[in-house]
């Protein structure tokens, strides 16, 4: 072997923690995480979600004191979904001030004012067919779902909201409700767009969690997982519709639109880790296959790599409580 062969040797830079964190290119922080939480009314206890193990449902009159908890584990930010017992055709509860989307984030920002409170703003939770939006002859309607959408966004804002999140995936969806909080006087309330939402698989584990199983599929709405330029149509035509942050999701298998996005918007991208991610990981790890702890964290890295600046995660409470981060 030739003195100096070979030239490159990357490994240097690899020998201790001390180089490896000089040159490391990406972290997590509590800053950026957020975390998902099911609210149910009527509900006694806490009830595990079998689907999601180690996830529960809350009842909602334990909420108050759940929030303080997350809040004491360091999470600075949540993303509230409602199970309903009062769900009708139109999804009506959830743009009622009294009803269970608005009590949620009262109650949320009562316990702790400093956690920033997200609504996932969308109707399928609140329906009997469990569709995202308004059911006629047998679709969803669009325009008749924009205007309800903006009630239901305002409902959140009024109630105390910091930020909403359209996950409906219907047309116009956040120009309507930009429209909406503006014109009731809300024009300071951020919209973080779902903007490139696929019909995924990945979604089975919440939609049991949600009780928000429905007979057909959500394919004439949510994106065809083939299309990856169509994905960043969508994200755009959002940011041009005046949202203030895009999000992507399912994430791990989507980091390829979430990085090249990040190419072509210059607004915070967010991604969402969704159940079956969580799923995929938790039950692995359960049969002794992978350890849950370093791959969460592998996980939540590739989408920080990928360009994403949030990452809304079921990890995220255990990432901060038990200081996955990278510092
Ligand atoms: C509601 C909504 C869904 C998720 C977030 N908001 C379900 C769906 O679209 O079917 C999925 C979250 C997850 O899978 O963890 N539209
Ligand atoms: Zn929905």
């Amino acid at each position: 072997m030739k003195a100096g062969f070979p030239q490159r040797r990357q490994r240097r830079l690899r020998r201790s923690p001390i180089t490896r964190r000089l040159v490391r290119e990406t972290y997590l922080s509590a800053d950026h995480l957020i975390a998902p939480i099911f609210v149910e009314e009527e509900l006694d206890d806490f009830t595990p979600i079998p689907s999601m193990p180690g996830i529960s449902r809350v009842p909602e009159h334990a909420l108050a004191r759940e929030i303080t908890e997350i809040a004491r584990d360091g999470v600075k930010a949540v993303m509230l979904f409602g199970i309903s017992h009062h769900k009708d055709a139109d999804g009506t509860d959830t743009m009622d001030p009294g009803g269970l989307m608005a009590r949620m984030v009262r109650v949320a920002k009562q316990a702790v004012p400093e956690m920033l409170v997200i609504t996932d703003n969308c109707f399928c939770e609140y329906t009997t067919h469990g569709h995202c939006g308004i059911y006629r002859d047998g679709a969803v309607h669009n325009d008749l779902t924009l205007a309800r959408l903006g009630r239901q966004a305002v409902v959140a804002i009024e109630a105390g909201a910091d930020m909403v999140a359209p996950s409906a995936m219907m047309d116009g969806q956040v120009a309507a409700i930009r429209r909406a909080l503006d014109e009731a006087g809300h024009p300071e309330a951020p919209i973080m767009a779902y903007a490139a939402k696929f019909a995924s698989a990945f979604y089975g584990p919440f939609r049991s969690a949600a009780g928000c199983d429905l007979a057909g599929d959500r394919l004439a709405y949510q994106m065809d997982s083939a299309n990856g330029r169509e994905a960043l149509l969508e994200a755009l035509l959002d940011e041009t519709e005046g949202a203030d942050l895009l999000m992507v999701k399912p994430a791990l298998a989507y980091l390829d639109v979430l990085a090249r996005l990040r190419d072509r918007t210059l607004l915070p991208l967010a991604c969402y880790q969704v159940g079956g991610e969580y799923a995929m990981i938790r039950f692995a790890a359960q049969a002794g296959a992978l350890d849950e702890a370093t791959t969460a964290r592998e996980c939540l890295l590739a989408m920080k790599r990928a360009g994403a600046d949030l990452i809304i995660s079921y990890y995220a409470r255990r990432a901060v409580r038990e200081r996955w981060l990278s510092d």
